[in-house]
């Protein structure tokens, strides 16, 4: 492929590809000598227009690990202040032939377009409510090195799944390599249409965690729920929160996941988020850098190999 917009179009041989030279990444990184050159010679762009840390920083470093210029845009300084648009400004920077550019918007479906416009590779960052593939891929990344295997899973996602492009990401890839997905939390939490995703839907956090494998948490996107239903704190961490009276619900040897930012004491008990027994969040962390190396070394073999094409006809 040319771009990684999403997960939809991935197949499971390209997800079992990507993460399989993620971990001769992960290997590379925890090295005395962190540097490859698998994008040596070429420039990537970083283009955040929603706030980041995990993932700018992670992406940034990426690209610095394996030899690219890297460039940030430092969005809030930039023409975007004067009215010029996403196309334009994404247009303008094509004009100075980078190889790859990465971009977080708040509009889903604002990544897809901008790659209709420009001749590089793109990499979805998270746009809006709709996807957030090397979050997904990342996550994958962990449950395979921490239970041996990324299928016949029991995995819950807990909490705000509506407004959650991690959410949305998950399904497809978890559902993709052959696990049963769950998804927990209040109904006025749950997408649309959620029938059609091949999920278990549960609003009871003991029945919903039963025995899984992996207990997935997320944030309460309140940034994006347009001043409907925003549940108070308390009552949400009573009912929702994972603590350890919840987690003694799943299996024994459950991890923990969360793909940050966390808010302590809303979604997750801080205790069990420094559990070192059951939290895997920081390697999710440390996943993401070794997961963007993979993405970019593998779009950069495919540039590369469509330029040699089209040098040779
Ligand atoms: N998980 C994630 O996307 O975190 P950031 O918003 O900090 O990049």
């Amino acid at each position: 492929a040319k771009h990684l917009l999403g997960i939809e179009t991935l197949p499971p041989a390209a997800i079992t590809a990507l993460l399989d030279r993620a971990d001769h990444y992960v290997d590379l990184s925890r090295s005395d000598n962190k540097h490859g050159d698998a994008l040596a010679g070429l420039t990537q762009i970083n283009m955040f227009f929603e706030n980041s840390t995990r993932t700018q920083a992670s992406f940034e470093l990426a690209g610095k690990r394996l030899g690219a210029d890297v460039m940030n845009m430092a969005m809030q300084a930039s023409s975007i202040k004067k009215g010029e648009t996403l196309i334009d400004t994404a247009v303008t920077l094509n004009a100075m032939h980078p190889d790859l550019i990465v971009v977080r918007h708040p509009q889903s479906g604002a990544v897809d377009l901008l790659a209709q416009k420009v001749n590089c590779a793109i990499l979805n960052a998270g746009d809006g409510k709709h996807e957030h593939p090397t979050q997904a891929l990342l996550d994958a990344l962990t449950i395979r090195r921490n239970k041996g295997r990324l299928h016949r899973l029991n995995i819950a996602i807990c909490g705000d799944i509506a407004h959650s492009r991690v959410a949305r990401s998950n399904i497809m890839l978890l559902g993709k390599m052959e696990n049963r997905v769950r998804l927990v939390g209040p109904p006025t939490l749950m997408p649309s249409g959620v029938a059609e995703l091949g999920v278990e839907v549960y609003d009871d956090m003991a029945q919903g965690l039963e025995g899984c494998d992996v207990v997935m948490m997320l944030r309460l996107q309140r940034e994006r729920m347009d001043g409907g239903f925003i549940p108070s704190e308390r009552e949400y961490f009573h009912r929702y929160g994972l603590d350890a009276d919840k987690l003694s619900h799943a299996a024994p040897d459950a991890i923990v996941m969360h793909p940050g930012p966390m808010n302590r004491g809303v979604e997750i008990d801080g205790a069990i988020a420094d559990d070192p027994r059951v939290s895997v969040i920081q390697e999710q962390v440390e996943m993401g850098v070794a997961v963007r190396m993979a993405a970019m070394d593998l779009l950069a073999q495919n540039l590369r190999a469509a330029r040699a094409a089209q040098g040779a006809a």
